[in-house]
């Protein structure tokens, strides 16, 4: 039984639902792997999520066994049955994705070359203990692990997971409709204007105006009466400490406050 991991994956599409991964050419001796032959010969396979539990028994299983050697016993998984499609799933894997191969495509014949299996997800189980109340995938719990360069990895975890704003269904003003002194700012960030353009609208002046008489928003600008360059530097500053914190809101009408 065959067990590799792949990092050149991605889900590509979710009508129909469409994962890609992509077992290359041997670099050495441009030889193909086992998987690619396998989907070849049978066009199914499971993809399964990996997690920071399971992270060094899956780089045990990338090892070059030869053909025919069991890699679930050689990597210490435990295999079960699936339901739909012939290749087993792997129990430790809290989202185990039945597929079926569509298509291969070769993206070259030389050491090296990838070769494209997209796989239409059949079946996908999740396991209940990932999931937040609403039945999502909560990604505090799924404790993920990213593949990056050479040795290296990242720990998907509540310490680096972060938050952007969808800009789906609204419309954002854009950096462009920033007014030019916020907009150049030497406190704010790329980050900063970003999150400034992804509002529909600036606040009101009504709205400004009440702000104003926040009591540290009032101490800030009776301190800095006359003083302009502090005053705005004071104000980006508040700002920018709102932002990264994710009250863009906030932020709008301590910059248009002054
Ligand atoms: C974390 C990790 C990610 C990998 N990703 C890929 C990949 O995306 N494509 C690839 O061809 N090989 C990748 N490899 C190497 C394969 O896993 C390895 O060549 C594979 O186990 C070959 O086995 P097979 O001949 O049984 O298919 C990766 C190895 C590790 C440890």
């Amino acid at each position: 039984m065959n067990l590799s991991p792949f990092s050149f994956f991605n889900l590509f599409g979710t009508n129909p639902p469409i994962c890609i991964f992509s077992p290359s050419r041997r670099v050495r001796g441009n030889t193909t792997k086992h998987t690619l032959e396998n989907v070849l010969e049978v066009p199914e396979c499971v993809i399964n999520i990996v997690t920071y539990d399971m992270v060094q028994q899956t780089s045990l299983a990338s090892v070059e066994y030869p053909k025919g050697v069991n890699e679930f016993i050689k990597s210490g998984f435990t295999p079960i049955a699936s339901e739909l499609v012939r290749p087993p799933r792997v129990a430790e894997s809290p989202v185990q994705l039945e597929c079926v191969v569509n298509e291969v495509k070769a993206l070259g014949d030389g050491p090296g070359a990838g070769n494209l299996v997209i796989a239409e997800i059949k079946l996908m189980h999740i396991d209940e203990r990932i999931l937040d109340a609403e039945g999502r995938i909560d990604q505090l719990k799924l404790e993920h692990v990213a593949r990056l360069g050479g040795d290296w990895y990242c720990h998907v975890s509540k310490d680096n997971l972060f938050k952007v704003a969808k800009p789906v269904r609204t419309m954002g003003i854009g950096v462009d409709a920033i007014p030019y002194a916020i907009r150049h700012s030497k406190i704010l960030t790329g980050n900063n204007l970003g999150q400034l353009g992804n509002v529909e609208a600036l606040p009101t002046d009504e709205a400004i105006d009440d702000y104003s008489q926040f009591p540290e928003i009032k101490e800030l600008l009776d301190a800095t009466i006359g003083d302009s360059q502090t005053r705005e530097t004071q104000l980006h500053l508040k700002a920018k400490q709102l932002l990264d914190e994710g009250r863009v809101e906030e932020a709008w009408r301590v910059l248009l406050v002054g």
